[in-house]
């Protein structure tokens, strides 16, 4: 599997991944996702919102049955120059794992499905998670289809041309109350297994820290870079830079993390004084109100430049489910329970109110969101190992 994925939207430059939704290269990964699913004569449903689902065993006979499925698996695409694991990590442990329960003659008590979520990055359209925001109803079908890309396009009209039809997005109860469970593996996106202290090949992810992404919007007037004296310009990127120091800034007096990653200036000339800066701000941190108070304080600086700050998401403090990660960590043999600052579609189920879980897999070089981040086969082993530990705990029939 893991062959089959490695040229799919890969930079061979850089060799990180340009996996955005709705693009050529997320309808490979979902045909390869297709027919991973059909190989193993799995159900593939496809939800309002473009997720995949393939099932081993009838999930709507189950809930009827008040056996709700239990569902793993991650997302397929990248955040720009991405690396290889964040994602397909989850829906590759997913497919093993499943194969090993079905070597070991596992026959389950309920439904396994593995999914593919849409769109987790939010790399093309701004909103991350917004495969299982939109199906939870955390983000409207409207707001969502008005978003819009670099170019321009609308996630209605990406929709359309990758023949669907963008009246179809909205919310999906049914899909969700089959989810009786989740658990999604991930790489890990920092360094804490590889500390020498802690050394160990996998965690369970106990919580997610408060997050949202802010747009940053400054104007000014194009004109001359050599002839427009000092004093006569209105340079958009003044109030922008000021900004961006102020997020630092205030993340380090609130012990928090900022970054602003993403900036289209207008006209975009070298020498052309910028008429135009938005940027987007990014902040996270263990404390909702540290948070908050960092946002503050970068919007003051923007509205003394007459610059405008909204909010494009926010997801609060994200615990999952503590009797299932109690029972994950017990099962596995009393592994580390560790939270995350990084944002997961299995954040947004919790907070949904499906029952959630993660399991995390060391990454050696503490690197993600970048060709950088990496994990051992060995370690990934280990990952399809406690995934497969897990199922067979939560879908048997003493479950
Ligand atoms: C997703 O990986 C995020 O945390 O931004
Ligand atoms: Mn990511
Ligand atoms: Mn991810």
């Amino acid at each position: 599997m893991w062959r089959d994925l490695t040229p799919i939207g890969r930079d061979d430059r850089t060799h990180g991944y340009h996996r955005f939704a709705w693009t050529r290269a997320d309808h490979t990964l979902r045909e390869w996702f297709v027919g991973e699913a059909e190989r193993r004569g799995l159900d593939v449903v496809v939800d309002r919102v473009g997720n995949q689902w393939a099932w081993w065993g009838d999930p709507d006979e189950a809930l009827a049955a008040g056996r709700p499925g239990i569902v793993t698996g991650s997302h397929l695409d990248s955040v720009p120059d991405g690396g290889a694991f964040d994602g397909p990590l989850g829906v590759v442990s997913a497919f093993a794992a499943l194969d090993a329960l079905r070597r070991d003659g596992f026959e389950p008590d309920r439904p396994i499905g593995v999914v593919n979520f849409i769109d987790e990055e939010g790399a093309r359209f701004g909103v991350a998670c917004a495969g299982s925001r939109i199906l939870t109803g955390a983000m409207t079908a409207d707001r969502a289809r008005s978003l819009t890309d670099g170019e321009g396009v609308s996630m209605a009209e990406a929709l359309r041309a990758a023949g669907r039809d963008p009246e179809g997005l909205g919310p999906d109860a049914e899909t969700v109350r089959r989810v009786g469970a989740f658990v999604e593996l991930h790489v890990e996106q920092g360094r804490h297994l590889s500390l020498p202290e802690v050394d160990q090949p996998l965690a369970v992810g106990s919580d997610i820290w408060p997050h949202g992404r802010w747009r940053i919007r400054t104007l000014g007037e194009a004109n001359h870079a050599g002839t427009t004296r000092l004093a006569d310009r209105e340079d958009a990127m003044l109030g922008f830079a000021a900004a961006v120091i102020s997020a630092r800034r205030a993340a380090e007096a609130n012990g928090c993390v900022a970054t602003v990653g993403k900036v289209v200036v207008t006209p975009g000339g070298v020498n052309a004084i910028p008429s135009e800066v938005t940027g987007w701000l990014d902040a996270r941190g263990s404390d909702e109100t540290a948070v908050r108070l960092v946002v503050d304080e970068v919007r003051e600086v923007v509205a003394d430049f007459e610059g405008l700050l909204t909010e494009d998401s926010w997801t609060g403090p994200t615990p999952f489910d503590p009797a299932l990660v109690r029972r994950l960590a017990t099962r596995l043999g009393g592994i580390p329970v560790i939270g995350t600052g990084a944002g997961h579609d299995a954040g947004i189920l919790a907070n949904a109110g499906v029952p959630t879980a993660m399991l995390f897999v060391r990454n050696p070089t503490g690197i993600s969101h970048s060709p950088e981040e990496f994990a051992t086969s060995q370690d990934c082993l280990a990952g399809v190992e406690a995934l497969t530990t897990v199922l067979t705990d939560l879908a048997g029939a003493s479950a």
